[in-house]
């Protein structure tokens, strides 16, 4: 399955021409999230950033309190156990230790609203992750493809040389 997921994913970047190799490595290690979360059945009723909300105002994009999960769980809209999972937090009142996938090393300089405002979308950088039924690779820090499985600095560059955007060190490193 996730064989097939990665398939489907560099099928995704060749067929969109996007020209950025997002280069996913290949040993992605499971990574269980403490709730299932499928994002494919949440980006068909609402946008990024209704769970994202900081993304286009703030370098981080913010990952959703409970809060905004219980503004539609509240309500029975799913049978699925893993959905029930979001109102027992919710009645110990506390928030989701969602395991980061995307994450750099603190002496990084990334902003996301800078990279919004030059008209990159979600999908040059991770990918169909909205399309997905169930998300467990990354990179980074605490990505699942660990340290050593994804060059993510080369990733950066790749894009920064196409573009014409700051390749010196200190761009980047604080
Ligand atoms: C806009 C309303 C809305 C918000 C906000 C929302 N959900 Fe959902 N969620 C739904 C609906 C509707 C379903 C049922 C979808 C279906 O079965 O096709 C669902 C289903 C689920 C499921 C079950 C998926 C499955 O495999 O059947 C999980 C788990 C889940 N949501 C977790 C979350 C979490 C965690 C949050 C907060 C980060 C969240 N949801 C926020 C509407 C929402
Ligand atoms: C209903 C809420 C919701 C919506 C809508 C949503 N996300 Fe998420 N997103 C989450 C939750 C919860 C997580 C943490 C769990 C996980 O990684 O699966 C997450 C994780 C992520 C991550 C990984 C972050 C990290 O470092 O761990 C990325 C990237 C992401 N989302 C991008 C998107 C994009 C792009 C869209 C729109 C196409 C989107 N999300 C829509 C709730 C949402
Ligand atoms: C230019 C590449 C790029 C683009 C475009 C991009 N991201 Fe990210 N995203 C990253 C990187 C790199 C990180 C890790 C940032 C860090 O650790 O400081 C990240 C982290 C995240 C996270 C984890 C939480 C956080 O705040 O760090 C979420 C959620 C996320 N992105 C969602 C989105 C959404 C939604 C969009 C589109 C609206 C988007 N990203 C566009 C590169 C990008
Ligand atoms: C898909 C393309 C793309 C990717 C991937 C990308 N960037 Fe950028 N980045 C840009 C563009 C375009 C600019 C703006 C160039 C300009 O000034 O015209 C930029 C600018 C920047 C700047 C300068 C911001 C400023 O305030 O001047 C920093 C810092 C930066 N990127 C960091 C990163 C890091 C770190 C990564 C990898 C985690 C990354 N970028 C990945 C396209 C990208
Ligand atoms: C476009 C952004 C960008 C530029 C420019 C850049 N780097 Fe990096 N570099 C990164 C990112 C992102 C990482 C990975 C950090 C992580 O693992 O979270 C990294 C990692 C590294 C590492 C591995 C150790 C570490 O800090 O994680 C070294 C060494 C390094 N860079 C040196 C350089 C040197 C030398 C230059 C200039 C020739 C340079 N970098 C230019 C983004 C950049």
């Amino acid at each position: 399955m996730r064989e097939f997921a990665a398939f489907l994913l560099g099928l995704l970047i060749i067929v969109g021409g996007a020209g950025y190799a997002v280069a996913y490595a290949n040993k992605a290690e499971e990574v269980v999230q403490p709730i299932r979360f499928p994002h494919a059945k949440h980006t068909s009723l609402v946008s990024c950033q209704t769970c994202h909300t900081q993304v286009n105002d703030t370098p981080h994009a913010g990952l959703p309190k409970i809060a905004t999960c219980m503004g539609c769980h509240q309500a029975d809209v799913s049978k699925s156990p893993e959905a029930a999972k979001v109102r027992q937090y919710s009645d110990r009142g506390e928030e989701v230790p969602w395991i980061r996938l995307y994450e750099l090393a603190d002496d990084i300089s990334f902003s996301h609203r800078f990279h919004l405002k030059q008209g990159l979308d979600c999908q040059a950088c991770h990918g169909a992750i909205g399309e997905s039924t169930q998300w467990n690779t990354g990179f980074g820090k605490n990505g699942t493809n660990g340290p050593s499985g994804r060059d993510l600095m080369g990733f950066c560059l790749a894009c920064h040389q196409g573009r014409g955007a700051a390749t010196d060190c200190v761009a980047c490193h604080k």
